[in-house]
């Protein structure tokens, strides 16, 4: 059986856990490292006990011949770091969201066509555990004929949430119940609907963002509606990330790790309880080895994708129409207007939309999420930035 080298470029946390699930994977050997910081990679490779470190990414492809490069860098950097190592013909695993806007989500798929080689997206929920076992209860009947699915973030500022983590909500619904044909949206900022001024630039480098409460109503191919809610919380909030499947006969509930059943179609205290479902691990995880079981299962799945000449779980396509869906919320919520898939337009619409109204740019704000909000706040004269 065919053993893959990857090489990680970019060795920070990202880059660490999927070095982790690389080395620990059985047919996957990490062979290479890349980041600009000598510690970074002093550390991983230490960890890894790979001695192939380089701070160049072609001279790394080049010396070390990977079969998948591994992208974990900030957003901003997906797109032209992904075209420079699909020039080499490898695979790819690139972090979520894929990129900023459509159209370099467009050039890193025709790019990879025309390679013929396959991109990840790294929405590790759809490919983990947690999903597959709700795909197997599903599939086995447990709740009956699919009805409605929702979900929500941890409560970051809605337009992050959507870019940040709505990315693996969408991703992991897309698995469950299959593509999404319009979305409608209501996009508040400062408890109203927002305006061209409201586009600001997404903290963390994830492109340009819009709405401080997200609420999206999404209409999916196979004639079942959902509702996706990215709504700032005074605190953020991980246990408020998941989402629901709800059949004719009976719910299910996701979250990363996390799977449960409920045998009745609508909940009522006292009456009905939720019960735990466990995962569906592959039985050589180890459990007690460095990898998260989530990122481990999504390596599983490139070595059996590549293995049969197949796309992964998490495709480039899949993680493309996660992204025209986000574009279409953004885009819905400001124009009040239902939003088809896939939009002919693949520029930002949110930039199309100031543009419109006279508007550039937004001005520049800072990229670590809680200077970005206390100069958000400041902005909607909510006090000293
Ligand atoms: N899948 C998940 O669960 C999950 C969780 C958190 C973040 N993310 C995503 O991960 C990404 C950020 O990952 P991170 O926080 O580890 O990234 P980071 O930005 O903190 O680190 C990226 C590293 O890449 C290196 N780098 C950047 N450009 C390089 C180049 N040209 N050559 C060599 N090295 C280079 C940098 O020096 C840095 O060390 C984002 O896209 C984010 O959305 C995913």
């Amino acid at each position: 059986m065919q053993h893959y080298r990857v090489a990680i470029l970019g060795c920070r946390g990202r880059g660490t856990a999927a070095g982790r699930a690389y080395h620990q994977h059985p047919r996957t050997e990490v062979v290479a490292l890349c980041d600009l910081v000598p510690e970074l990679l002093a550390t991983l490779g230490d960890e890894l006990g790979v001695a192939a470190r380089y701070d160049d990414l072609d001279r790394m492809i080049e010396t070390e011949s990977p079969d998948i490069v591994a992208i974990p860098t900030g957003t901003e950097f997906h797109y032209p770091l992904a075209m420079r190592v699909l020039e080499h013909g490898v695979h790819i695993d690139i972090e979520k969201p894929i990129c900023t806007t459509l159209a370099e989500a467009d050039a890193v798929l025709a790019r990879a066509a025309e390679q013929g080689v396959q991109v990840a997206v790294h929405h590790q929920g759809r490919s983990g555990g947690a999903l597959q076992a709700v795909k197997a209860a599903i599939a086995e009947g447990r709740i009956g004929g699919l009805r409605y699915v929702q979900g929500s973030g941890k409560g970051y500022y809605g337009g992050y949430g959507l870019m940040n983590i709505a990315t693996h909500s969408l991703n992991a619904m897309l698995g469950v119940v299959g593509p999404v044909q319009s979305v409608q949206a209501v996009a508040l900022t400062d408890g109203r609907p927002i305006t061209p001024e409201d586009v600001v630039p997404s903290p963390s480098g994830m492109g340009y963002i819009a709405g401080e409460h997200v609420t999206a109503a999404l209409a999916f191919e196979c004639g079942i509606s959902g509702t996706l809610l990215q709504h700032r919380f005074p605190k953020v909030d991980s246990t408020a990330y998941m989402i629901e499947i709800y059949g004719t006969e009976g719910r299910l509930y996701w979250k990363s790790g996390a799977p449960w059943f409920l045998s009745t179609p609508h909940f009522a205290p006292g009456q009905s309880e939720w019960q735990p479902l466990a995962p569906i691990v592959p039985e050589h995880y180890d459990p007690a080895g460095p990898a998260a079981v989530e990122d481990y299962q999504f390596a599983d799945e490139y070595v059996q994708a590549l293995d049969e000449g197949r796309a992964h779980e998490c495709s480039g396509k899949a993680g493309r129409h996660v992204l025209e869906i986000l574009m279409g919320i953004f885009e819905s919520g400001a124009r009040g207007q239902r939003v088809d898939l896939p939009q002919a337009d693949r520029e930002h619409p949110l930039l199309r939309w100031r543009e419109e109204h006279g508007m550039g740019l937004p001005s520049p704000m800072p990229r670590p999420y809680a200077e970005w909000l206390a100069a958000e706040d400041c902005r909607l004269g909510r006090g000293a930035s």
